[in-house]
């Protein structure tokens, strides 16, 4: 059967049971962690029906996610709903839930006490990084049957009104003051222009050609009408996008605000050390963030001079990575030659030395591949059931990478990165709600978390780990691993510098550049990020930070029964977890080891793959 028609069949049946819970059996069957578990997973995925739609959850392929500012509250009160009903079973709870419990509890509080913020940066949804021009596909499901296609249809003619909410919380947003800075709009009316186009070339429109004409469910007879009524729905989206542009053009950029840092609004300090905590899921000042940040480039660029002297090299980091730029030792401009090098690097070299750190390690195959669009310069899409992980590498510049940069992003993106990380949580039994966990940035800390801090810190910490897996061959792949690790500490100094410390973005960009081995377009476009994501990019560093800490503490709490498999199982085998917990469970197991003979390492790992099919894409390529 295909997806057809099920738009309509699911919400009747969920308002059956509904009906039927309440009228006929009363509210006999006590609330347990699963049904509060189910209800708020179904409850996302009406509230979020594109992001359904990506997930293979059809039910309501014909709607439209809501920007209405109206919805702030209906979002937030829904909610403590969840959180009540949460409390009133929390003397119920068996040991075996007891981690979905807390991290339920902290996804709901995280919420609640994030909405405090909603009239911050969540009034601007629209951004150079995010927004409804950027990811368009996701509105499209498959179409081919006859309810298929009317799904799409109503979904189409509804986005014009969404549009109209996107710029009401846009006037909203000017009206009290909270704007973005120019640096993080003024690309968007160029992204929007590559939507404005004859309505029959559309990328909304290609559905209504082979799709349609291949549907052989559908009488011949119907396709010219289901086509025309395509036509005028694209028409018109394109026409709701014309008027935003126009808006953002004419409206709301000339009422950026001024200053870059988000201090500079009312509140501003609070607000920026409420988007870190959602970020970096534990407390910690700007101030202990900016120091840390200092501290560890200070110690970084120290070993790069270090290593750099060992090379006999005289000049600044910067000549390092320039000088051997026409040395095909260490560049080469064929896409081919550099993906065999990946593989080289993953395959003979990495995997072989991962049992002498992790044990039951998933079998979850992995490809390698050039990514398909200009995006980071590298990137890992989660594995599913029916597809592998892959690890996609930017090679529309190939000069500009060095072979020895290879082994860090390597360790980062694929193994023992986030591809091993997210194939232990594969093979976890986790519920609906944390495997599938959309990605939202601009309207933080007013949104469910996604632990950044424990997914980056894990992948920052395993770029650290191959130092220990005696995998940087030579001093010039330990460049490259200095080079990718100061980027993300000068990030700490840098988005405190901006959002505390009042620095312009002329300050930031040449405090990047004095430290990195990068270019000024690519540290524009760095600082131009963290103007618009106060906080996100301190997850990187201060997660691998943390879990250094953790692990320094077990090392010498249990001395020589200290196990790093075990550690390492520990870590993974949870999923993504918030670090405040992490470092419960660590205490715990460190306890645990100090008491038992046994050790086993906390591993609870269970059952096997419970993944949806679910289609690769963007939304989930993991940011740098
Ligand atoms: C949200 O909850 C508050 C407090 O219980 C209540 O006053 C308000 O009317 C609710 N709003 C909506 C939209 O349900
Ligand atoms: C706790 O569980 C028991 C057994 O399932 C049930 O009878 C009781 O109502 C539950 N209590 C709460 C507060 O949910
Ligand atoms: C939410 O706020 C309450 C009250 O300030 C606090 O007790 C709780 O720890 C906070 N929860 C989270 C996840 O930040
Ligand atoms: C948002 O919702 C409110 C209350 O339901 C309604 O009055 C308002 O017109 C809506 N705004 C838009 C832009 O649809
Ligand atoms: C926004 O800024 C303007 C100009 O500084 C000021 O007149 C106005 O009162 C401010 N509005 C709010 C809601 O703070
Ligand atoms: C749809 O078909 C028309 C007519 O063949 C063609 O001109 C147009 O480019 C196609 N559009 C898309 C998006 O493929
Ligand atoms: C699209 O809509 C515009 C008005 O916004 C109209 O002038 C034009 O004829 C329409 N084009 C098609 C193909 O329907
Ligand atoms: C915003 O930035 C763009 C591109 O840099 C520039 O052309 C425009 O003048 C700026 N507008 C304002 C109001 O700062
Ligand atoms: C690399 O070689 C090209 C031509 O072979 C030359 O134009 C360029 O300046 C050289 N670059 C460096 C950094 O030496
Ligand atoms: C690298 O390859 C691209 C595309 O194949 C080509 O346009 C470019 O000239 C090459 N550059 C060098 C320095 O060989
Ligand atoms: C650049 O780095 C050097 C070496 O650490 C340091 O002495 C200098 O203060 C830095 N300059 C800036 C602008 O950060």
């Amino acid at each position: 059967m295909s997806p057809s028609n099920k738009s309509f069949i699911p919400k009747m049946g969920f308002l059956f049971c509904c009906l039927l819970g309440h009228l006929i059996f009363g509210n006999v069957e006590a609330d347990t962690i699963q049904t509060i578990q189910k209800d708020y997973f179904s409850w996302r995925m009406e509230n979020e029906p594109e992001y359904g739609t990506y997930i293979g959850r059809y039910a309501f392929n014909d709607r439209v996610y809501s920007y209405n500012i109206s919805m702030f509250e209906v979002r937030r009160n829904k909610t403590q709903e969840f959180l009540n009903r949460l409390n009133a079973i929390s003397s119920n709870i068996t040991s075996s839930e007891r981690i979905n419990f807390l991290i339920l509890k902290d996804t709901f509080e995280t919420y609640i006490n994030g909405s405090k913020w909603a009239w911050y940066g969540a009034l601007n949804p629209m951004n150079f990084l995010e927004g409804i021009q950027i990811f368009t596909s996701a509105v499209k499901a498959s179409t081919k049957s006859r309810g298929d296609f009317e799904n799409y249809i109503a979904r189409l003619n509804a986005i014009p009104h969404q549009l109209e909410e996107v710029k009401e919380r846009f006037r909203e947003a000017i009206r009290l003051n909270r704007t973005y800075h120019n640096v993080s709009i003024a690309g968007v009316p160029a992204m929007i222009d590559q939507l404005l186009v004859d309505p029959l070339k559309s990328n909304f429109y290609s559905p209504f050609n082979n799709s349609l004409a291949n549907a052989a469910n559908i009488p011949e007879t119907e396709k010219p009408g289901i086509r025309e009524r395509g036509l005028q729905a694209v028409n018109m989206t394109i026409g709701a996008y014309r008027s935003v542009k126009d808006f953002i053009i004419n409206e709301y950029i000339p009422k950026t605000r001024l200053q870059y840092g988000v201090n500079s609004l009312q509140n501003g300090l609070e607000y920026y050390q409420a988007c870190l905590k959602w970020h970096l899921s534990f407390d910690m000042t700007p101030e202990e963030v900016h120091r840390v940040g200092e501290q560890e480039v200070e110690r970084i660029h120290q070993e790069m001079k270090m290593t750099m002297k060992r090379l006999n090299h005289k000049g600044t980091v910067k000549e390092f990575f320039n000088s051997p730029v026409n040395n095909s030792n260490f560049y080469s401009n064929d896409s081919d030659k550099i993906i065999t090098e990946y593989k080289k690097i993953v395959f003979d070299r990495i995997n072989p030395k991962l049992p002498q750190f992790f044990k039951d390690i998933p079998n979850v195959p992995l490809e390698i591949r050039k990514m398909s669009y200009d995006g980071p310069g590298g990137g890992y899409s989660f594995a599913t059931e029916e597809y592998p992980g892959v690890f996609s590498i930017n090679l529309f510049r190939p000069l500009e990478k060095p072979f020895f940069e290879f082994m860090a992003l390597s360790l980062h993106e694929a193994n023992p990165g986030h591809h091993l990380q997210h194939s232990y949580a594969m093979l976890a039994d986790l519920p609906d709600y944390r495997r599938h966990t959309p990605f939202s940035f601009y309207n933080i800390p007013v949104w469910f978390p996604f632990y950044s801090a424990y997914s980056e810190g894990w992948a920052l910490y395993s770029e650290y780990l191959g130092v220990e897996m005696g995998l940087y061959k030579d001093d010039y792949e330990l460049m490259g691993r200095y080079s990718a690790e100061i980027l993300r500490a000068c990030r700490l100094v840098v988005d405190t510098g901006l959002h505390y410390y009042n620095w312009d973005k002329q300050r930031a960009i040449d405090y990047m550049l004095n430290y990195t081995a990068y270019s000024f377009e690519a540290m524009e476009n760095e600082v131009n990020r963290y103007i618009t994501w106060p906080g996100q990019a301190c997850a990187y560093k201060i997660g691998e930070i943390k879990m250094k800490d953790l692990r320094r503490k077990a090392e010498t709490e249990l001395g020589t029964r200290f196990d790093i498999r075990d550690f390492h199982s520990l870590i993974l085998t949870n999923g993504a977890v918030p670090m405040s917990l992490l470092e419960m469970l660590v205490n715990e197991w460190i306890e645990e080891v100090k008491a038992g003979p046994i050790v086993s390492g906390g591993s609870l790992v269970t059952g096997s793959y419970k993944w949806q099919i679910f289609s690769l894409l963007f939304l989930f390529i993991i940011l740098q």
